[in-house]
């Protein structure tokens, strides 16, 4: 099984986001990342579930859903009814994770949680189960085109045991800043199954062979628990 990339459109021509989001389906991207900032949680500014549902409308991947913003409880439903597939709070801005989680699955949609490069996996342990995607941030979120930190490398697959262990074999593990070909080797070894890329994407002399070699990374036996969703949502 390859590896699903995500293409970050953080990256892209903002002045012409449907043909940039087409440009990389085109490309036999996996899923569509959406960044949304909101300027408190992260020192930057982007969009909001308007411009999810204006997107919703340009292509038939699953948009992955980003929200580095505090309280999010306040907009799932927005981004839910903009048609979001899956919806990734930070850890670090709920105050209540469990019932943030369930109240994205309440809505029909994949939970996921972010955690940033300094918060550890275990912040996670009683909320295994309520959980689809879990995204590691391998930089402090806010920009794009920024340096993969490597020390995030064993949180990976700690966070893949400790799912494991909780009979939640089909949750994905994905990571998100400074992906190349070479640090997406890295975190596949280490048992992620996604990668959002940004730069390496939408920067690319060749969009086609950029997604193409990031999905062609090896993955490791083990580390592939959450292939059996790819069927059914991408
Ligand atoms: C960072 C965002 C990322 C970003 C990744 O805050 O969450 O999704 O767009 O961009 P690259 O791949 O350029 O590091
Ligand atoms: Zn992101």
């Amino acid at each position: 099984m390859s590896l699903l990339v995500a293409p970050s459109i953080l990256s892209a021509d903002f002045s012409r986001l449907g043909e940039e989001v087409r440009r990389a389906e085109k490309a036999k991207a996996d899923w569509i990342h959406v960044d949304v900032m909101d300027g408190h949680f992260v020192p930057n500014l982007t969009i909001g579930a308007p411009v999810v549902k204006s997107l919703r409308g340009t292509t038939d991947l699953p948009l992955d859903v980003h929200l580095m913003i505090e309280d999010p409880d306040r907009y799932l439903s927005d981004f839910a009814n903009a048609g979001a597939d899956y919806i990734t709070v930070h850890q670090e801005a709920c105050t209540h994770l469990q019932r943030t989680l369930s109240h994205i699955r309440s809505l029909g949609k994949k939970a996921g949680v972010a955690l940033n490069p300094a918060t550890s996996e275990e912040t996670l342990h009683y909320v295994l189960k309520d959980i689809d995607l879990v995204l590691v941030m391998s930089v402090n979120p806010g920009f794009g085109g920024q340096k993969f930190i490597n020390e995030i490398l064993p949180k990976i697959k700690r966070m893949r045991a400790l799912l494991d262990q909780a009979g939640n074999t089909e949750a994905r593990i994905s990571v998100d800043g400074g992906i190349t070909l070479d640090t997406a080797k890295l975190v596949a070894e280490n048992g992620a199954c996604v990668v959002v890329a940004g730069n390496s994407v939408y920067g690319a002399p060749d969009i086609n062979k950029a997604i193409a070699d990031l999905q062609a990374t090896p993955r490791p036996a083990f580390n592939q628990s959450a292939d059996k969703l790819k069927q059914t949502i991408s």
